[in-house]
């Protein structure tokens, strides 16, 4: 492929790791990754967006921004807010569809930053266009699998989401399965409650090779002057460290019920500490989404804070730690 940005001056392609380099580096689903920290989806553009403020060669990874079949525009201003908690956001999965995706964004990771792995975020409103976007996107050198969004409404099914819907989350993820021998990760919300272990289990069933926990979380902010909600759209998704304790439950939950799986944990990780409770719960992998919209360089600084962790504990193998947490009896 020839991106327009791939050519572009940045910085020299790191070589992707082909073993596990400890203490920090991880396997999951068959990719080696130089540590745990990955960008969560939405936070991280396509990764060139990011090449002036993070150094990208430090981070495990990231999860590229939600491609659709088509472009979408997305949600009406105000599209993010703060409260004191973290942030809510209704984007609208704005993206330029997998056409521009294609030809315009996915080159300058290869080129630049081939040793932090790619993980390309999918959406669709209709069962059949997961698949479609992988296969658009299935040649192309350089990424390292895909990250199904299935926190999307089936507009041709009454708009229940599809990971609400245990026979559309399977037929999701099996059609993407047919469409590629890559890793797939499927992105679940923390919403489900007591159907997130079953969700996860399908999602897996059906073909999934790991699963992403946890999705934005439903919320309302009101600004009381105007007494409208604060959001162009009404309501969002709740990120940011209110919802650092339901990730991490969704994540002890979800690896106790399905040892062996690999798991993304996040959700309002802005700390080693807090990456080190995901691990702890059972993840093989951290992401970092709103923390590093506040501040680019925390990502960076989790990744030198789980190092330093490390150090002070004698750990040789952080990965050995995954699911360790122990339960009060
Ligand atoms: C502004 C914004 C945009 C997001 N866009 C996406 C998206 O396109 N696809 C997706 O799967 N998740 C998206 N997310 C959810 C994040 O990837 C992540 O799951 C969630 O924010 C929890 O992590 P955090 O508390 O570290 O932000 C978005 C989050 C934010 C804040």
């Amino acid at each position: 492929m020839t991106s327009s940005l791939a050519g572009s001056a940045v910085a020299p392609a790191s070589p992707a790791p082909a073993v596990v380099a400890r203490p920090l580096g991880v396997a999951a689903a068959g990719i080696v990754f130089r540590n745990p920290v990955v960008l969560a989806s939405g936070t991280a553009g396509y990764g060139h967006e990011l090449a002036e403020v993070v150094d990208l060669d430090a981070i495990g990874g990231l999860a590229s921004k939600a491609v659709s079949v088509a472009p979408r525009h997305g949600a009406p201003a105000l599209r993010v807010g703060e409260f004191a908690g973290g942030m809510i956001n209704a984007v609208g999965l704005a993206n330029p569809g997998m056409e521009a995706v294609r030809r315009d964004h996915l080159g300058y990771m290869t080129a630049h930053h081939a040793g932090t792995r790619v993980l390309i975020n999918v959406i669709g409103f209709a069962i059949e266009e997961f698949a479609q976007v992988i296969a658009h996107l299935d040649d192309l050198p350089g990424h390292s699998g895909y990250e199904l969004n299935v926190s999307c409404p089936n507009t041709k099914a009454g708009g229940i989401e599809f990971g609400a819907d245990p026979a559309a989350l399977r037929t999701v993820v099996s059609t993407a399965r047919a469409a590629t021998r890559r890793p797939l990760f499927v992105k679940l919300s923390p919403a489900l409650g007591t159907a997130l272990v079953p969700a996860a289990q399908q999602a897996i069933d059906a073909g999934a090779d790991a699963l992403t926990l946890v999705n934005t979380m439903p919320g309302l902010v009101i600004d009381v002057e105007s007494r409208r909600p604060r959001l162009g759209f009404g309501s969002g998704g709740v990120s940011g460290p209110a919802i650092l304790p339901v990730g991490v439950l969704a994540t002890w939950r979800v690896s106790r019920a399905l040892p062996g799986v690999p798991l993304c944990g996040l959700g309002g990780v802005s700390t080693a500490d807090d990456a080190l409770q995901y691990i702890l719960a059972g993840a093989s992998l951290v992401g970092v989404g709103t923390a590093s919209l506040r501040d680019p360089r925390a990502p960076e600084r989790i990744v030198r804070g789980l190092a330093r962790w490390c150090d002070r504990h004698g750990i040789t193998d952080l990965a050995a730690l995954r699911g360790t947490l122990e339960w009060p009896q």
